[in-house]
């Protein structure tokens, strides 16, 4: 359905050319050629991406798809495996859908490291695109170990597949995390990659940005009035954001991970571009530019962490074994490829603070961590409390009150799961007594749209198609982020680990994680299932 705009000619305008506006039409006809592409994640993500963007008609009449890997497989196995992991139904319409799209994919063998791998992918390419009648546009997916992606970028520009008439036709090149391993290796990846493609054709993917629920942070916080008065030093007292995680290291995952840590894996991504959209001033408009911009401000903020002050601020953590569900876990020192004696952190906790007019004082504290008791990513922003108690809070159980302390409000975004937010609040409570209660304002994402809600990869591979960057992180923040972690690493390089592992898998964390928070913040936020 066509979006409709009312008021000012000027704000309807804006409005029309805001990319969060579908533009309805398909991309151009492509070819999507994805490197790794029989890694776990397009197994897990990409494909079944593709195929949901295929079946809600997002994809053009004609494009191709082309997995690289090293292995030879014929298309039809490669098709084969695929459908397998989409789980196609048998229902009669859907799989004749899911056959149509399997028709467009095609597997090639190379080496990506090897010129004449290269060529033949080349080779392979043209003839996919004589044969389907496509442009010379061309999305390059780089889901593969880091230490291919320049090998891969050199290789397609070497074979000649980047298209260099802009009038003509296009090429991008999508590059999944982890992009460097450090501030110094980011910058000479960045100024690597730039030697084969111009800043706009690169693609720097964080997957957390596609979620609905986290463009969700900015629809809130810009869309309403209400809210963002209090977004700031006078009202906030603190923000917390957590990602827990469940998960340890299944299947070989370890082999990348023990090389990464939470802290590179998690935090430098994922949670600093949650710390930002909650922290960022409004954007000028909603393009990319202005976005980044304005997150950008929020890195360059942050007020750094290093040498003495990594202690003091950060804490980190690395699971043993524990029971989880009534199910022993093992100690990830005992994971599948995780070098025994390892000292890589699977948590992390650390206190920010960013200078600014707006955030001077207020601590955001982040937690992140495997095989914790539960999934969830949530932010909560905690508000002060009233300068003076009028009021007793209690809290009850049943008819039996307790005198507790006074509960601040706290404004909750929920990205996953049970995606909502809430607003806790204290009320009176019925009786005799002018007693405090806190309760809660709910909102279900799922209970007021219950429709489907796009998988961030779907959002991401058709903006990266439509050649949309807005949801991807530009070199600067990307270079920003690094910044602010890479201090912290190396404080950790450079001092004895803690006594890993210092908690069990199924508890929240380390005991340390607790001190962040001194008695004036009132600890983590425990959180509901
Ligand atoms: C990835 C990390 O980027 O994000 C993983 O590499 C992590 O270690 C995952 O499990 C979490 O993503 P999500 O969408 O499940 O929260």
């Amino acid at each position: 359905m066509p979006t409709t705009c009312v008021g000012h000619p000027e704000t309807a305008a804006r409005i029309q050319e805001s990319p969060f506006v579908p533009r309805g039409t398909p991309p151009d006809p492509f070819t999507l050629v994805l490197f790794g592409a029989t890694g776990d994640l397009a197994g897990r993500k990409l494909f079944s991406a593709l195929h949901q963007l295929f079946l809600g008609q997002h994809l053009p009449q004609e494009f191709a798809i082309v997995g690289v890997g090293r292995r030879d497989t014929p298309d039809e196995k490669f098709r084969a495996g695929i459908q397998d992991k989409l789980g196609a139904t048998s229902a009669s319409e859907e799989s004749a859908k899911t056959n149509r799209f399997l028709s467009h994919v095609y597997f090639q063998r190379a080496d990506v490291t090897n010129a004449d791998g290269m060529k033949r992918l080349a080779e392979r390419v043209h003839a996919l695109e004589r044969e389907r009648k496509l442009p010379d546009n061309r999305l390059f997916y780089l889901a593969t170990d880091p230490e291919f992606f320049l090998p891969i970028v050199e290789g397609i520009a070497g074979v000649g597949l980047i298209c260099r008439d802009e009038h003509r036709c296009w090429a991008r090149v999508v590059i999944e995390k982890p992009f460097g391993f450090d501030l110094a290796s980011a910058l000479e990846l960045d100024r690597n990659l730039q030697r084969f493609l111009r800043p706009d054709q690169i693609y720097r993917i964080d997957h957390y940005l596609g979620k609905e629920t986290v463009q969700n942070l900015l629809a809130f916080r810009f869309g309403n009035a209400i809210f963002e008065p209090l977004f700031n030093r006078e009202h906030v007292d603190q923000v917390q954001i957590t990602v827990a995680e469940t998960v340890g290291m299944e299947g070989r995952r370890g082999a990348f991970y023990d090389h990464a840590g939470a802290l590179r894996d998690v935090v430098q991504n994922h949670m600093l571009q949650l710390l930002a959209l909650v922290a960022m001033d409004p954007p000028a408009t909603l393009k990319a530019g202005d976005i980044s911009d304005a997150k950008l401000k929020v890195f360059r903020n942050l007020a750094p962490i290093r040498g003495a002050q990594v202690d003091r601020n950060v804490v980190r953590g690395q699971y043993g074994p524990g029971l989880m569900e009534g199910k022993q876990m093992r100690g990830y020192r005992s994971e599948e490829a995780v070098d025994p004696s390892s000292n890589t952190e699977t948590h992390v906790a650390l206190r920010a603070t960013i200078e600014s007019w707006r955030w001077a004082g207020v601590p955001f504290f982040l937690r992140t961590g495997k095989r914790l008791p539960r999934r969830v990513t949530e932010l909560a922003v905690q508000f002060k409390l009233p300068p003076m108690h009028l009021f007793r809070t209690v809290e009850c159980v049943g008819d039996f009150c307790d005198l507790s302390e006074a509960k601040p409000s706290v404004l909750a975004f929920r990205i996953q799961p049970d995606e909502g937010i809430s607003l806790s609040f204290a009320a009176k409570r019925p009786g005799m007594q002018l007693d405090l209660n806190p309760v809660n304002f709910k909102f279900d994402y799922r209970d007021s749209f219950p429709i489907h809600l796009p998988e961030a990869y779907e959002r991401l591979i058709l903006d990266a198609l439509r050649g949309d960057g807005t949801l991807f992180m530009r070199s600067d923040e990307m270079e920003a982020a690094w910044e602010f972690v890479t201090p912290i690493l190396e404080a950790w390089r450079d001092s004895p680990p803690p006594p890993f592992p210092n908690y069990d898998a199924g508890t929240w964390g380390p005991d340390e994680a607790d001190r962040l928070l001194d008695e004036r913040f009132g600890g983590w936020r425990l959180i509901s299932p």
